[in-house]
């Protein structure tokens, strides 16, 4: 009981936080922020440290940066820099690639057009909007292995009906063909691999059944 109650405390204080981060992330256009602004935003009562120091970071002047796939990528995308020491990201098992970012990310035309006419102060994407890390990006280094077997007594993708689907060999139909293997394996965020697995079938299983047209055409 006593677990369970500590449990709920660290969910309710997690929700207070992420309110107040959400908060902080409400859409603006502060990326042409004064300093001035920046500096009042940050003095502002119950915002984390974390949102004073994003803001610190926007104070930066608006210097412009000419983009190369050999820029020192950490100097704007920390996040994912220091995902590669964080041992609960997908990140964490390929350390020695901390500093070879395109190596992933290797789409290297599409990139500098994302990059076109950014400044120093630009907020950098929280998600992947203009590129995808392919399935056969990680296939270049996974080819040789087999996944199948290796998750064959997988539980981790069980439906309401206890019907158990092994994670590396879904039904074969055009909607899971779309499904790569970095929607299940998160790499730079600490979501576990089961949960964005689940995540992935219930965004089309949406009744937590693993079946079509069953309830309805
Ligand atoms: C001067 C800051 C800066 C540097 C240096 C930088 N980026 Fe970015 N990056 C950004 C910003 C800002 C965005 C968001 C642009 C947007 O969404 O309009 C971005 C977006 C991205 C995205 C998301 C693309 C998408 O699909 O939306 C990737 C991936 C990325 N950068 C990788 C890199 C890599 C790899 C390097 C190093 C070779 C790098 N960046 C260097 C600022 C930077
Ligand atoms: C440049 C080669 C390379 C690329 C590209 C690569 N990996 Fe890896 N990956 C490795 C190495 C090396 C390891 C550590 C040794 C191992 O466990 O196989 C690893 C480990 C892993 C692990 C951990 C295995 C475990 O037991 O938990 C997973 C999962 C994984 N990679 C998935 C991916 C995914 C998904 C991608 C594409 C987004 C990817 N890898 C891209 C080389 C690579
Ligand atoms: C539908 C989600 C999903 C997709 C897509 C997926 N995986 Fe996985 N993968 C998982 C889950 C879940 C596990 C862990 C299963 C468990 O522990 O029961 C796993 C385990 C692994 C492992 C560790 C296997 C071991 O020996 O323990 C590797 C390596 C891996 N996946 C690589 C890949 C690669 C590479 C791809 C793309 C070709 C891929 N996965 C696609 C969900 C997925
Ligand atoms: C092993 C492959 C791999 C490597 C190496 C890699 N990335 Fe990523 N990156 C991904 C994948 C896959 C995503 C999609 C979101 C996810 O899986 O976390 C992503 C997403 C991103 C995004 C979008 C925002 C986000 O966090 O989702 C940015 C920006 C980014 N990566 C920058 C970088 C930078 C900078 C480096 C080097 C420090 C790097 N990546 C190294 C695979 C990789
Ligand atoms: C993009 C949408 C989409 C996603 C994501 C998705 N599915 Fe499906 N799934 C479908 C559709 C559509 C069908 C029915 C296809 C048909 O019968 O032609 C289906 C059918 C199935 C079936 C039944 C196949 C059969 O022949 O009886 C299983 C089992 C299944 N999905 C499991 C999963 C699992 C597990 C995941 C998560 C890893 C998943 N699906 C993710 C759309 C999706
Ligand atoms: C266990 C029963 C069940 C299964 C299996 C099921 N659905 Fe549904 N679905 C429902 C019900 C019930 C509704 C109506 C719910 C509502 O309107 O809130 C619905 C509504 C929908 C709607 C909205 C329809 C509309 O006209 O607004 C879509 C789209 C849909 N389902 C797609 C799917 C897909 C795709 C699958 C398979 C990946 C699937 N459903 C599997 C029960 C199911």
């Amino acid at each position: 009981m006593k677990s369970q109650r500590r449990a709920l405390t660290i969910v309710l204080i997690t929700m207070i936080l992420a309110t107040v981060t959400f908060a902080g992330c409400a859409p603006d256009s502060r990326s042409g922020a004064s300093v001035s602004d920046a500096d009042a935003k940050s003095a502002a009562p119950g915002e984390s440290d974390e949102d004073a120091a994003a803001d610190q970071d926007e104070a930066a002047p608006s210097v412009a940066v000419e983009w190369t796939a050999q820029s020192d990528c950490s100097i704007c995308h920390g996040t994912e820099h220091s995902s590669f020491e964080d041992g609960q990201t997908g990140a964490f098992a390929h350390a020695q690639m901390a500093d070879d970012c395109m190596a992933c990310h290797e789409d290297e035309a599409a990139l500098s057009e994302v990059h076109e006419g950014i400044t120093m102060d630009a907020k950098p994407a929280k998600k992947l909007k203009k590129t995808e890390v392919g399935e056969e990006v990680c296939l270049s280094c996974h080819g040789d292995e087999d996944f199948a077997g290796a998750t064959a007594s997988s539980e981790v993708l069980v439906d309401s009906n206890g019907t158990v689907v092994n994670p590396h060999e879904l039904p074969e139909n055009e909607e899971h063909g779309q499904i790569v293997c970095a929607d299940c394996h998160k790499v730079h965020s600490s979501t576990p691999r089961e949960n964005a697995a689940q995540a992935v079938c219930v965004g089309c299983h949406h009744s937590g059944v693993y079946e079509c047209y069953t309830c309805h055409e």
